[in-house]
């Protein structure tokens, strides 16, 4: 084994960093064994210095992070801070001053992964991120790695756990939108500010990832659909209930049929409790994962979490001190495939939906005609009449949502239809 250390640059020392720090002191004679030399921490960048950081050596901590990547004898930088800037800067600056990076970091690899990994491939160095999709849960190297020989078709996946915990709660308990997120909140499942989850944001981020890694093609954020979860009601539940089906907020991509183009998208819909997402429940994350060869693989466990992130990000870490040893470098970036991204109109998928109608003869011959005239077929149909108003439930057959929307818009035109109350995707079947 090298005695001579491989020196590790951390930056950002909070839910993840912290237990980052922690791992590699109390795992260190393990760590070496496995890379074949020591790793030692060779400094720590926070924002508030005098923040007792139990474990970390006082003068490891500096405030000045672009000096900590600038110095020159760092072998990799772990970056934990999160965000655009100054991430992205820090990163770019290890590579120019010959570092290798581990970042956990989805909003800043899902809108300038390209640039980051052309900065990475310049300077012959590293960029991994294991820890950026579903925490703990080993996917982006199954992905780039196990799967490489293989053609994915499709990703379907519960890559938010607090939005998983939120509908669960849903689910079991009967709770609306608010009382599920208000549990969250205070079991510590939600942030204070949980736009960026219940809006489907930090999902788009990561099916940007995965789709792009996937499909060997460059996928950007701006190119996934998504739409939050803020409007499922319990009466969604209860329809989903009645076709034996739960909701989830799934990230879906998805190659299409013909293979010439591929869909990112991130939304709730229902899934029938007979698929392996359905029993998923509260604040864990799973990914489907459907290949030619392979056919369906499926990865669970906690997607967050500081010590489960940490474990990928040590992953990360020992394979890039590993090439850093035998001077080469993994994987980079593959977009070879280079396969047009289609918008949301292109999707085809089975739609539930549920319309508020008049309660007299003839609006079911009305509504059923409007399907027919924009292609979409329909598999069912449950009429429920109340007080010369009744709901009307449809489930169709696959479709484009470009049909189905024109489908919806030429509804609400009709008399007889006083409302459309829900429109929910079915997926999985
Ligand atoms: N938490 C999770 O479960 C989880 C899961 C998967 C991925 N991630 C990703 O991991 C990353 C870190 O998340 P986290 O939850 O650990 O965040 P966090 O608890 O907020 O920690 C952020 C750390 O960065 C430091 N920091 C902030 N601005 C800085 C700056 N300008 N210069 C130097 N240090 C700075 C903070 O310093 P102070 O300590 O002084 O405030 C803090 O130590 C994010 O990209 C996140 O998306 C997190």
């Amino acid at each position: 084994m090298r005695t001579r250390p491989l020196k590790v640059a951390l930056l950002g020392c909070g839910v993840v960093g912290s237990e980052v720090a922690r791992i590699m002191t109390t795992h260190a004679d393990d760590l070496a064994a496995r890379i074949g030399a020591p790793v030692e921490l060779a400094g720590v960048a926070v924002r508030r210095p005098d923040k007792v950081r139990e474990g970390i050596a006082r003068e490891l901590i500096t405030t000045d992070a672009t000096a900590l990547v600038k110095r020159g004898d760092i072998d990799v930088v772990v970056e934990v801070i999160g965000g655009i800037e100054p991430a992205r800067s820090l990163i770019t600056t290890a590579f120019e001053h010959g570092a290798s990076v581990v970042s956990a970091n989805k909003a800043l690899l899902a809108q300038d992964g390209a640039d980051l990994h052309a900065a990475a491939e310049a300077h012959g160095k590293d960029l991994y991120y294991e820890a950026a999709v579903a925490g703990a849960i080993p996917l982006i190297r199954p992905l780039r790695e196990s799967l490489a020989g293989d053609k994915v078709n499709r990703v379907l996946g519960i890559v938010n756990g607090t939005t998983n915990f939120i509908l669960d709660k849903m689910d079991t308990t009967g709770a609306g939108y608010q009382e599920a997120l208000d549990e969250a909140t205070a079991l510590g499942y939600a942030e204070a500010d949980p736009t960026a989850d219940v809006e489907g944001f930090d999902a788009a981020a990561k099916a940007a990832i995965l789709a792009g890694i996937a499909f060997h093609t460059r996928v950007r954020l701006d190119d996934v659909y998504r739409e939050g979860m803020t409007e499922v009601t319990a009466a969604d539940f209860a329809s989903a209930k009645e076709m034996g089906c739960t909701i989830k907020l799934l990230a879906i991509c998805e190659r299409a049929e013909d293979g010439q183009s591929v869909t990112a998208r991130v939304h709730p819909a229902m899934i029938p409790l007979t698929h392996p997402l359905a029993s998923v429940r509260g604040a864990y994350n799973a990914v489907f994962v459907e290949s030619d060869a392979s056919g369906q693989l499926m990865f669970y466990g906690p997607g967050a979490g500081g010590a489960p992130t940490a474990s990928a990000v040590l992953g990360d870490l020992v394979a890039v001190c590993r090439n850093r040893l035998s001077g080469t470098t993994g994987p980079g970036e593959s977009a070879y495939a280079a396969l047009p991204v289609s918008g949301m109109g292109e999707v085809v998928t089975r739609y539930h939906i549920s319309l508020d109608v008049a309660d007299k003869p003839g609006v079911l011959a009305q509504v059923a005609t409007v399907f027919a005239d924009h292609d979409v077929s329909i598999d069912t149909v449950r009429q429920q009449g109340k007080d010369g108003e009744a709901s009307l439930v449809v489930v169709t057959h696959r479709a484009s949502d470009a049909a189905l929307g024109g489908t919806v818009e030429a509804l609400r035109k009709l008399d007889t239809v006083r409302g459309v109350a829900s429109i929910m995707r079915v997926e999985g079947e």
